[in-house]
């Protein structure tokens, strides 16, 4: 039977070039979309860009393009950066699109049908850098600027008619469904503050605006142009062929898995999302994680500051699967991580060049150089060769949980330690020394060091698939072929007989780098 998996990231406003708050997001979906292919699922992975609103109508001006020209372009960038950061997306979405357009006009149609939707005044706070409205005691005064509490940007008082969902009638509905599906909010500690927040009684939600023209207008009164979130959290399901819910892929993939968000944007996923969707009678998504801030020197990351660490410049320099690694190391995904380059460099020449890549590279030479790049055929395993083999065999079970906990840290934490144990094991086993002592020993020794170099190398694959690609090639191991089922098989290996070539994996970074 096919086994789906539906995972998303945030769409992203095209407002300015990518940055590392993006590339996290990205990448954190990534890799737990890679790790569910490598158990055998189908997975959708979805990304794109998020285009409407008055944030993406002001700065197209500034810049005195057309907004749709505009986001053509920086939407681009957005496509590119998936390359870069090695994404394996299945598809891009950009909310000018048809498909999407056409769902939301469903949505919306949806939410009239059920008498959800009523037509008021609005007057309040919105902010546009964060497309949100504040109520009074959301936002402060700060030398005469209003700016909201939560997130800093400054707010403009609005006062336009407007549509207005009934999010209030969802209190109680949606408070039930957080009783019931416990992890539905992720992190713990993120969901209580949601919990609290609906628990204490939901106002109407403002759904549309007049005082600009850049979204898709609210059927039947044009003069309206749908509110932004709306607009863009239905992308979720623009990409499944919704409005039409016979179409295979809305079958296989609705509900959603998980959608990974920043924490800045939990409201509008586990209130807002799940509320329109109950009103609009439409399965709710299994999961929404809301991950931490990436900091740069415990600071939020700012041009006034200069702390901005450039995703596509550290790439650059760096490499890609050294981001990844590191990101995901260093930031404990449920909270904020402060990142830096001087950490990343550590990270780099430890975790990755006297670690995973020096375990790598220093068996394969020796292979090379005293069994004619062979890979010797052994089935004498002592009892400590088969220990470290089961330790990590056993372990399957409980890393397959992590990650479908989102408890990444740990996953990575229980990967690391299998190589430095296996870095231990080849240095206290001392093949080299068993070369002319016991041949057959050091066959045995070498058999068991390839086969859990195999193993760490699929357990760390959807997090640098580069370099783990090409150990595993080398194993005869191609890169569609790689899974997790392949850990229990150790016939790859006596298969195996020639070893290919092993490139460089990570060259360790020097003081002045
Ligand atoms: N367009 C909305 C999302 C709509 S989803 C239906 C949006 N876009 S965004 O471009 O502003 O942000 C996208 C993501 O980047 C959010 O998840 C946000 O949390 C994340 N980050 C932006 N800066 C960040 C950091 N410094 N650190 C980690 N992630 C942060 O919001």
């Amino acid at each position: 039977m096919v086994k789906n998996f539906y995972i998303t990231t945030p769409i992203y406003y095209p407002s300015g070039k990518p940055h590392m708050g993006h590339a996290y997001s990205s990448i954190v979906a990534d890799i737990f979309a890679r790790f569910k292919r490598l158990e055998g699922y189908d997975v959708l992975f979805l990304t794109g860009t998020d285009e409407h609103g008055q944030k993406i109508q002001k700065e197209a001006k500034k810049n005195n393009k057309d907004p749709k020209l505009f986001c053509d372009e920086l939407s681009e960038t957005f496509r590119s950066l998936t390359k870069t950061l090695n994404l394996s997306n299945n598809d891009f979405i950009r909310t000018t699109e048809k498909r999407h357009h056409k769902s939301v006009v469903e949505i919306w149609n949806r939410l009239v049908k059920s008498g959800d939707i009523y037509l008021d005044k609005y007057s309040g706070w919105y902010s546009v850098s964060d497309e949100a409205f504040y109520d009074d005691d959301e936002i402060e005064n700060i030398n005469g600027n209003k700016i909201s509490k939560s997130s800093g940007s400054p707010v403009e008082w609005v006062e336009e008619e407007s549509y207005f969902f009934k999010l209030s009638a969802w209190s109680k509905k949606l408070t039930e469904f957080y009783k019931k599906n416990p992890n539905f909010i992720l992190p713990t500690s993120r969901k209580n503050e949601v919990v609290k927040f609906v628990e204490k009684g939901l106002k109407d939600l403002s759904i549309s605006r007049t005082s600009f023209t850049w979204g898709i207008p609210v059927p039947k009164n044009e003069k309206h142009v749908i509110y932004v979130w709306l607009d863009a959290l239905t992308n979720y399901i623009s990409a499944l062929n919704f409005p039409n819910t016979e179409d295979n892929k809305y079958k296989n993939f609705w509900p959603a898995d998980v959608h990974i968000i920043g924490k800045d944007i939990l409201r509008f996923h586990a209130v807002f999302w799940p509320a329109f969707l109950l009103a609009a009678k439409l399965p709710l998504p299994k999961r929404v994680f809301g991950h931490g801030w990436i900091l740069s020197e415990d600071k939020k990351m700012s041009k006034s500051l200069g702390n901005i660490l450039d995703p596509l410049e550290i790439i650059d320099k760096y490499g890609i699967d050294q981001l990844r690694y590191y990101l995901v190391k260093e930031v404990s995904l449920g909270n904020d991580g402060s990142i830096s380059l001087e950490n990343l460099k550590n990270c780099i020449n430890n975790d990755l060049a006297n670690n995973y890549g020096n375990l790598c590279q220093r068996v394969f030479s020796f292979i090379k150089k005293n069994c004619g790049n062979k890979i010797p055929l052994s089935s004498k395993l002592n009892e400590s060769d088969k220990q470290l083999l089961n330790n990590l065999r056993n372990s399957l079970p409980k890393l397959i949980s992590l990650m479908d906990n989102q408890e990444l840290n740990e996953y990575i934490k229980v990967v690391v330690g299998f190589s430095f144990e296996a870095n231990k094991y080849f240095n206290d086993s001392e093949p080299w020394t068993e070369k002319k002592k016991d041949p057959e020993r050091m066959n045995a020794i070498l058999f068991t060091i390839v086969e859990q170099i195999k193993n760490i190398s699929i357990l760390l694959n959807p997090i640098i698939p580069k370099a783990t690609n090409k150990v595993l090639s080398m194993i005869n191991i191609s890169e569609q072929n790689i899974s997790i089922d392949k850990i229990k098989d150790d016939k790859i290996i006596k298969n195996k007989k020639e070893l290919g070539n092993l490139e460089i994996l990570f060259t360790k970074i020097e003081d002045d780098n």
